[in-house]
């Protein structure tokens, strides 16, 4: 017999983490329908105790967290990225390592991100490629949506397999981008109509893109071709009307609308009139949008702060937009992380149809929406808790696993220091763009820790994540939450206040302050 030691069997870095035992004591626990002062105790990265000291025994070799002061939050969910995208002849400059890792900093524990074909690519190729790009690099856990950019027969069949073997119930649509993305309303409808019978989700970027184009030919011929000319040629009423028109195609066609990115107050108006009329429609606004508005950017430095649908110019929009979030009439926040350095941004000096599209916000996405909704009274910390996780858990139909403290969970926990600030610059930020759109603001709400599947990966500042310990988190299709009002199980999408549930906030989703 061989004497000679065996070799030691490392164990890869994912593991050793995601076996750590933690223990978070005296924090409040803020879910989406209350609040509750509960310890928490997490091993193998799942959450095994949430309830009072008394009611446990807490096992050697566990670190404990003293959380007095602190909320304890499901880790949020950014449903909308676009990490190392190739787009508008450049490819943004956040990949899916640090992406994920200013993600995690910022205390988003899931981001789900966009397969974009090319015009004729398979889906299922363009997915095993996104596929490629992100399970090496993930900080985080991760989904993925897949865009409908081109219609046909092969397409069908293939979102057949997307949704029943890969792990995507959801696929957006573009209203907007003539000529790249953009579908017709005729294709629109039988696309609705192939995910109402696998039972997914549409999503749809609603912007008019033909009068887009045709106001871009005309400014371009007036001579105005600076950044200016990007909100110009799409105002408020060509994200309403494409906004409008979605919610009555996905109607007719009995489809759940997740309507993406809006920016407008007229837009968000729309999706609550539409879900006041029974219409299964959910709307989502962006961290770019609440955190800032366009007044005040100089002429020479608009070009940095270019996305569609645009940042709109009024410095009121932020605030609508946050009541909009508050009564219901929208649901979600994403970032629409799409960033590009400042020369890739500089290649549409003097043609802003060649200013590549897309700014950062998956890193201050939390501390935006605490600092503009619970922190200037809009918000109350479940509304909070509702639309930077859960809602986005429910709506693709991961939740409980994502979006709740509770046993059985993954504990992707974030503890949260409401009172503290800090001041949001490019020199202090984890994403690898070389500016950063919310320079100088001070915002409340701060990571003191972040446990991603239980793993502490951010500590009082200092960000210590794993490359590719995030997993894929596969959305199965049918997500109760869209489904039960599509199928009249539930009497629409507005959902019901349940005050005694609610324990802070006065019962409401809007805080006492407004
Ligand atoms: O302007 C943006 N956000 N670019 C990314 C593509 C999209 O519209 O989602
Ligand atoms: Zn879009
Ligand atoms: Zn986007």
């Amino acid at each position: 017999m061989s004497t000679s030691p065996k070799p030691v069997k490392k164990v890869p870095i994912h593991l050793q983490s995601a076996a750590n035992r933690v223990y978070i004591k005296n924090g409040e626990i803020v879910n989406h329908d209350k609040s509750f002062k509960a310890d928490v105790y997490i091993e193998d990265g799942i959450i095994k105790f949430v309830g009072p000291p008394s009611e446990i025994t807490i096992p050697g070799g566990v670190r404990t967290i003293d959380a007095s002061g602190l909320l304890i939050i499901p880790g949020g969910i950014d449903p909308h990225t676009h990490m190392q995208l190739p787009f508008g002849g450049a490819v943004a400059v956040d990949d899916f390592y640090s992406g994920t890792k200013a993600a995690v900093a910022g205390g988003t524990t899931m981001i789900i991100d966009f397969v974009l074909p090319n015009k004729h690519e398979s889906m299922i190729e363009a997915y095993d490629k996104w596929r490629s790009w992100a399970d090496p690099k993930v900080c985080c856990d991760y989904g993925l949506h897949v865009g409908i950019t081109w219609w046909s027969k092969s397409v069908s069949e293939e979102l057949g397999i997307l949704c029943k073997e890969l792990g995507v119930n959801s696929f957006k649509t573009f209203m907007a981008y003539k000529g790249l993305y953009q579908l017709n309303d005729s294709d629109l409808l039988d696309v609705f109509e192939r995910i109402r019978q696998l039972n997914g989700v549409a999503m749809v970027h609603a912007e008019n893109g033909d009068i887009i184009a045709k106001n871009t030919q005309r400014l371009l011929a007036e001579g105005i071709n600076g950044p200016e000319g990007h909100e110009l040629s799409r105002p408020e009423e060509v994200e309403a009307e494409a906004v409008h028109r979605a919610c009555v195609l996905a109607h007719q066609m009995k489809t759940p609308l997740f309507v993406s990115g809006l920016t407008s107050k007229s837009s968000a108006e729309l999706v609550g009139r539409a879900r006041r009329s029974g219409y299964c429609v959910f709307g989502e606004t962006l961290a770019s949008s609440i955190g800032r508005s366009m007044s005040g950017v100089s002429k020479a430095e608009r070009i940095y702060y270019i996305t569609s649908p645009p940042i709109r110019e009024s410095a009121e929009t932020p605030r609508q937009l946050m009541k909009s979030l508050a009564y219901d009439d929208l649901q979600l926040t994403g970032s629409d992380n799409c960033t590009f350095n400042k020369e890739h941004k500089a290649k549409g000096k003097g043609d802003f149809t060649k200013i590549p599209n897309g700014v950062n916000g998956v890193e201050d996405r939390m501390s935006l929406v605490w600092e503009k909704g619970v922190q200037a009274g809009l918000l109350d910390p479940c509304r909070f808790v509702a639309v930077t996780s859960t809602n986005a858990a429910k709506i693709f139909n991961i939740y409980p696993q994502k979006g709740r403290i509770a046993v059985g969970s993954d504990a992707d926990i974030v503890i949260w220091n409401p009172n503290a600030t800090r001041t949001i610059s490019k020199d202090t930020h984890h994403q690898a763009c070389d500016f950063n759109i919310f320079e100088g603001m001070t915002v409340h709400g701060v990571c003191e820790f972040v446990l991603v599947r239980g793993r502490i990966c951010a500590e009082r500042g200092q960000v210590r994540v794993a490359e590719g310990f995030g997993r894929f988190i596969p959305t199965p299709v049918r997500p109760p939450f869209v489904y039960d009002i599509i199928e009249g199980k539930v009497q629409s999408a507005v959902q019901e206040d349940h005050p005694e549930e609610r324990q802070n906030g006065g019962g409401n989703s809007v805080a006492k302050k407004f």
